[in-house]
């Protein structure tokens, strides 16, 4: 663990970190490896011969199987490299959705989705009429599956949801849904932008049908994403952007496109975040994804047992399969408050509406506090944050 936490340099800040849901902190091999690439070894891909541009090319190439590979796809065919979570799923709506649904076809979706998986859906419902249905959720944050199974239909074309929740933490039953989905002829997207990095992903048996990620979660850079679909399914789906390299031919009179993933990937892509994203996927199945996944799962249970204990503090969301997320409120204290007075401590705690505002009305609630963990958190920082957290408590509420 001590050898870990040294890879990442902001830790000797002394700053202690518990907003990884939101981004996550760097390890120096990746910053290396973004540095290396543009002083050393920087050239465009795909389209020159000299050798910096094929070296480029190779190691660009190489991340896509190794992204497949991570992801548990069975070809890299089906690996796009999108900015992050956010442009998959818009690239999805835009292209898929556009082509394939219909005025009256339903998408469902947890009534809890992070913004970016409700907005490019009711932009597309805007343009061709399909309706969305929110799924209610429990008030301990699990979905209401028993509503879910009564939703569906031969209407349901789409179920979108987050593998885990960036809000509760809350992990769905992905077997369950993915089976119900597909028995009525929906397709199903999983957000995994909080649940990759953070435990195995095996999407062949997941079988989901589309799946997106953003690198800059994965302790990669920003700027890279993920987003995987079953190759039948992206062959079936025209380009989202044009312009050069997702093209086969061009004339004035018509212009055919390449096959799949190329045909969504339009203009020169981010070569050296691809090629630093390929750093962090090595990183990642180095130190092991089930041992990260049992790393923090141990201190989140420990973190939410210490929690608590301390006076007025409530956590969202007690679902039994939980990422490592702790949303919370404190009776009596705005969030805003007890961030700055821990910021003041050099404590990183996110605060407001998470980029999820339906997920807390539902919850009666317009802003919150949330911890959330990554694999250099330890034990003595979350003691640390407890401790802060209570002496906080002190000087806002009194006692
Ligand atoms: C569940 C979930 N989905 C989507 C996103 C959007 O990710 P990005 O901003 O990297 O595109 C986030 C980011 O916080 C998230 O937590």
């Amino acid at each position: 663990m001590d050898e870990l936490r040294r890879q990442f340099p902001f830790l000797k800040s002394g700053a202690l970190y518990f907003d990884t849901a939101a981004t996550a902190q760097k390890p120096q091999r990746v910053i290396d490896r973004i540095d290396r690439f543009y002083s050393k070894q920087y050239g465009t891909v795909h389209r020159a011969l000299y050798t910096q541009a094929a070296e480029a090319t190779a190691a660009y190439t190489a991340v896509r199987q190794q992204a497949a590979q991570f992801l548990g796809a069975s070809s890299s065919d089906e690996i796009i490299f999108v900015k992050g979570t956010t442009e998959a799923i818009n690239l999805v709506a835009s292209s898929w959705g556009a082509t394939h649904l219909k005025v009256g076809d339903e998408i469902l979706l947890p009534e809890i989705e992070h913004h970016a998986n409700i907005v490019p859906w009711q932009l597309l419902a805007k343009k061709n009429g399909v309706i969305l249905r929110p799924i209610p959720v429990t008030d301990q944050g699990e979905l209401n599956l028993k509503a879910f199974h009564q939703m569906l239909s031969p209407c349901t074309k789409l179920v979108t949801l987050a593998h885990v929740s960036n809000v509760l933490g809350t992990e769905h039953p992905i077997a369950e849904i993915v089976a119900a989905a597909h028995a009525v002829g929906a397709k199903v997207l999983l957000d995994g932008a909080q649940s990759a990095g953070h435990q195995p992903i095996d999407l062949q048996k997941l079988d989901v049908d589309f799946f997106a990620c953003s690198g800059h979660k994965l302790y990669g850079p920003t700027g890279v994403g993920l987003l995987y679909g079953k190759k039948e399914l992206l062959e079936s789906m025209p380009p989202y952007q044009g312009g050069g390299d997702m093209i086969d031919r061009v004339s004035w009179e018509e212009t055919s496109f390449q096959p799949p993933p190329l045909r969504f990937e339009a203009g020169t892509p981010m070569i050296a975040e691809v090629i630093a994203l390929g750093e962090t996927l090595s990183f990642l199945t180095e130190v092991g994804l089930t041992q990260i996944q049992q790393h923090e799962q141990a201190l989140l249970a420990y973190a939410e047992k210490q929690m608590r204990d301390l006076p007025g503090l409530t956590i969202l969301g007690s679902a039994p399969k939980k990422g490592p997320i702790i949303s919370f409120t404190i009776e009596g204290v705005h969030p805003m408050d007890l961030a700055l007075l821990l910021d003041a401590r050099k404590i990183a705690l996110r605060t407001g509406h998470l980029c999820a505002q339906p997920a807390l009305r539902r919850f009666g609630l317009t802003t919150v506090s949330r911890a959330s963990f990554g694999i250099y958190n330890n034990v003595h920082e979350v003691d640390q944050l407890v401790e802060a957290l209570d002496s906080s408590l002190h000087i806002l509420v009194g006692g």
